[in-house]
């Protein structure tokens, strides 16, 4: 997507395909830099710090990561300890283990002194799926923001389309396009009228962060609200249709997702408003049933929620990205990243095969043979 008319991904191989670039994620948006990763533990590193997040672009990274360790050494126990290392960075977004996965399992039984380049392009393919698997997600979704747009009353006709979203599951979160904001950028594109309500998305802030940032380079109209503003929005008839990103979805439809969707899916249950999960083939897991009983739920540093970071307003620091800290010494703070929203409350997935109801039956219909 775009960025002052140019077009980004959100990574890539350097020239001469040894190295990787990344965005760094954790200075946007007051700052636009590019990272090169060199090595596993690099790669590792860039995981685990939230340099690349969002579920699909933390299983591209983690396959470069692959790439990168075995261009050190193609041995058989350098291939497992890199998987290990590189598998253990985030524990929910289950795109991570699926794209470590599909690597390994393309370079295993090849010789030592053929895998760095066969990991060079199984990663480079998984990047590519991506890109078109958002794109398809885009433009399922876009027909059903038409459909629910032509519906609304007589009188709401000439206003824009009100979509609220949670986190960032823009292309910022994947290699372009993204999951739930790909179906805005194509109804933006389209010449539809639509306005997207910004989660902020505390304790990180992806949605006030990175959503804003993606949309507002797009120059797609949004509104960054406080997390807790949704229900009100809801109550009072603005908000068409919410729709978010997964990291991880079990065979039965339910979604794991950055901490408070839950409580958006409850808003939008209680008040008739469309409640929507875009998700590429890449996030289904397949082995699990009931999310909350099953997922993995990342905790994360407390500090995240006693402290907050931005961009100073003014003074002698104007300018200079700063952590201030919100609680009192001494206070603890708790810090689970993701929850999980029951498929009972979401009213269908939008994936790149096409829309479904979030049930196994469902999801067995678009995927069939293919599924686990
Ligand atoms: O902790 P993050 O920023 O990696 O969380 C990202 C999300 O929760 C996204 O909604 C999810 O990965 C889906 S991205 C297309």
């Amino acid at each position: 997507m775009n960025i002052d008319g140019k077009a980004w991904r959100t990574i890539g191989l350097d020239p001469g395909g040894r190295s990787v670039w990344v965005i760094d994620q954790t200075v946007l948006p007051h700052r636009f830099e590019t990272r090169t990763l060199t090595s596993c533990e690099q790669a590792a590193e860039a995981i685990r710090t939230m340099v690349v997040r969002g579920a699909p672009l933390i299983g591209v990274t983690g396959a470069y990561g692959l790439m990168l360790a075995l261009q050190e050494d193609p041995s058989d126990g350098v291939l497992a300890a890199a998987f290990e290392q590189l598998n253990a960075t985030r524990p929910t977004a289950v795109n991570l283990r699926w794209a470590l996965e599909r690597v390994r399992d393309r370079v295993a039984p090849l010789p030592p002194d053929r895998r760095a380049e066969a990991a060079r392009d199984e990663a480079g393919v998984i990047a590519e799926e991506d890109v078109a698997m958002c794109e398809a997600i885009g433009d399922h979704g876009l027909a059903i923001f038409q459909q629910l747009a032509a519906a609304r009353p007589a009188e709401r006709q000439g206003q824009p389309f009100h979509v609220l979203t949670h986190c960032n599951a823009g292309w910022l979160a994947t290699v372009d396009w993204g999951t739930a904001l790909a179906p805005i950028y194509k109804a933006h594109r389209s010449g539809m009228a639509i306005h997207v309500w910004v989660d902020e998305t505390r304790p990180r802030n992806q949605g006030a962060s990175l959503t804003a940032f993606e949309l507002g380079k797009e120059g797609v109209p949004h509104t960054v609200i406080v997390d807790n503003a949704g229900g009100h929005l809801m109550q009072h008839g603005q908000v068409d249709s919410v729709i978010v990103g997964t990291d991880r979805t079990t065979r039965r439809g339910d979604v794991c997702n950055k901490i408070g969707t839950y409580l958006k899916a409850l808003a939008a249950h209680d008040n008739g408003v469309p409640f929507y999960v875009a998700l590429p083939a890449s996030t289904i897991d397949w082995t699990i049933d009931d999310g909350v009983a099953e997922i993995p739920i990342e905790a994360r540093s407390a500090a995240e929620v006693t402290a907050i970071q931005g961009r100073l307003l003014s003074g002698s620091g104007g300018g200079e990205i700063a952590s201030v800290q919100l609680s009192p010494d001494g206070s603890e703070g708790f810090n689970p990243a993701f929850d999980v929203t029951p498929a009972r409350l979401v009213t269908a997935l939008i994936t790149e095969r096409g829309v479904a109801p979030a049930t196994e039956a469902g999801l067995r219909g678009l995927y069939g043979g293919q599924a686990g």
